[in-house]
């Protein structure tokens, strides 16, 4: 149906491109389409290491409750936390009610039922009887509740435990899926994904004593953010983007991922880690891959992990980090966020008086293939930066020849389409128009789309939509070994230089809490993100 024709039951349907341009929500009238979950999931157990830590009650079981009232989980699907301390079901429960009972969903009756599947078991971790245990306790379970031997293992614990538990569940027979009641296994491995190349490689070469590639899942929530998964429908499920979409028309990509907090309580690990091992390595490289990679031939895991991984063959190695056009670095002082003081990094809890540990970075990559060729691609992350800010920005070439410089009309702004991943999940496409009146005159204006405009349906958050695929056994989402590797290979050697250059201090610029980073990163920051 062309724009603003009447429907047959007489509706007009408006014009697409005004009300895009007047912001409001075109209703072509047309069924939702692309849905790709199909429900019917096997019955399973879900295990989750580290049951008694944050990342359980903040993340895993409100993903859990609320795939629950979905009616997305499988049936029967029974939870099991483990974890060192010692506690009763019932004190596991009240722990995992507590975090949810926050939730606007909450609904005590509908909690009652999902904890009825809910358990705990007190493992020690350096003994194999207690993993006998566990094996047993589980068996146990689909005894009574018939979850089909099907598991899958969560390791919501500190990447030191990554690898004995891997080991032990291998050497237990739980990793083995003929040994285990004829179900299937997956396991589940959280970020960070080793600490550099070597430790990677290990940690890798480790899983897989116990589970073959396809058993494990390692996770990123970035890549399940709607908006995020969105970046691929955009590119490959329009004609007019991909066109475009090269070295011929695009000056630059910037992608920035903007946060407001600070190190929290998390000093431990992030003194250990700094921006770059935290965001980069893996959030950031995922969302540049996703604007860089050629169309995989099918929508299929495989095939996108496939082309995922060409781009980051194609990744330029940073030889000299010493230069700020390369990679420029900062570290967070005191300022103000919300008009409330907060402390500079070094003043964090846990964080030594003296650290050269980055929480900014603005970097610029190029990927060397027929494509990109001499598109910088800037990539910039930093805690206690001004406000939350996900966003990837395409700057487009300039007109090849302004004829309106005679008039006095010499800067036209380039064409920009920026990509809102949060907290504005929208898609906005800049473009110069005649101001109204009798003088010519530019005026930029957006075309913008918002992510749920016309959409009452549910809508999934990042570790909902992971724990359904690794039910489904789906691993588009997830980074596959060879990934991991290749972006290990970039940034290692870079890590490396930085830390051991003697003078690394100098490298690190001091900005304020609450702006965008140390003063002199500003213009830069200024030409690739539209804050
Ligand atoms: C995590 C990092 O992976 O991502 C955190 O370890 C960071 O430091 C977080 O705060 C950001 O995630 P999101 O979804 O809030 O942008």
């Amino acid at each position: 149906m062309s724009p603003n024709q009447v429907d047959k039951d007489g509706k007009i349907v408006p014009d697409f491109l005004g009300a895009l341009v007047e912001g409001q929500a075109p209703d072509l009238g047309m069924p939702p389409q692309l849905c790709l979950f199909e429900g019917n999931l096997d019955p399973c157990t879900i295990v989750i290491f580290g049951a008694s830590g944050d990342l359980t009650s903040r993340k895993l079981m409100p993903a859990l409750y609320n795939l629950y009232l979905s009616g997305a989980l499988p049936k029967p699907c029974c939870v099991v936390g483990v974890a060192r301390t010692p506690l009763s079901r019932e004190e596991f429960h009240g722990r995992m009610q507590a975090g949810i009972a926050s939730q606007e969903n909450y609904d005590p009756e509908r909690w009652r039922e999902f904890a009825a599947g809910l358990d705990y078991y007190a493992i020690d971790y350096d003994s194999q009887a207690s993993f006998q245990g566990l094996g047993d306790f589980l068996k146990d379970l689909d005894g009574r509740h018939g979850a089909g031997g099907n598991r899958l293992f969560y390791l919501a614990v500190p990447p030191s435990l990554y690898q004995p538990i891997s080991q032990r569940l291998g050497q237990t027979g739980m990793g083995q899926e003929a040994m285990n009641g004829q179900g299937w296994s997956r396991i589940v491995v959280e970020k960070p994904f080793g600490h550099d190349l070597k430790s990677a490689m290990e940690l890798n070469a480790t899983l897989h004593q116990s589970f073959r590639e396809d058993q494990i899942f390692r996770i990123d929530h970035y890549m399940a953010k709607e908006t995020v998964q969105n970046i691929l429908i955009l590119r490959f499920a329009n004609a007019i983007f991909e066109p475009l979409w090269n070295r011929n028309f695009i000056d630059h990509v910037g992608i920035i991922a903007a946060e407001k907090i600070g190190v929290e309580h998390r000093a431990g690990f992030y003194e250990q880690a700094g921006v770059l091992r935290d965001m980069f390595q893996n959030h950031m490289m995922q969302l540049l891959t996703l604007i860089a990679m050629e169309p995989p031939s099918r929508f299929e895991g495989e095939r996108v992990r496939d082309e995922k991984v060409k781009a980051f063959r194609s990744l330029k190695p940073i030889t000299d980090p010493s230069s700020a056009e390369n990679l420029f670095l900062g570290q967070y002082g005191t300022g103000e966020i919300d008009g409330v003081l907060v402390s500079g990094y070094r003043e964090e809890p846990g964080v030594r008086p003296d650290s050269l540990t980055p929480t900014f970075a603005v970097m610029r990559v190029f990927i060397d293939n027929w494509r990109w060729r001499g598109v910088p691609f800037y990539l910039a992350s930093g805690k206690r930066l001004a406000k939350k800010l996900t966003q990837l920005v395409i700057h487009f070439k300039e007109v090849p020849h302004s004829l309106f410089a005679n008039i006095g009309l010499g800067t036209i702004a380039v064409n920009r389409l920026i990509l809102g991943i949060q907290p504005e999940e929208k898609i906005t496409l800049t473009f110069e128009t005649k101001n109204p009146g009798a003088t010519v005159c530019l005026r930029a204006v957006t075309m913008d789309f918002n992510y749920y405009q016309n959409y009452r349906g549910p809508i999934m958050d990042a570790y909902e939509k992971s724990l359904i695929d690794v039910m489904q056994g789906d691993h588009m989402l997830f980074w596959r070994q060879d990934g991991v590797e290749l972006c290990w290979s970039f940034f290692s050697p870079l890590i490396e230089k930085c830390e051991s250059c003697t003078y690394l201090g100098k490298l690190i610029h001091p900005y304020k809490a609450g702006s965008w980073g140390p003063e002199a990163a500003q213009d830069l920051m200024r030409l690739i993100f539209s804050y």
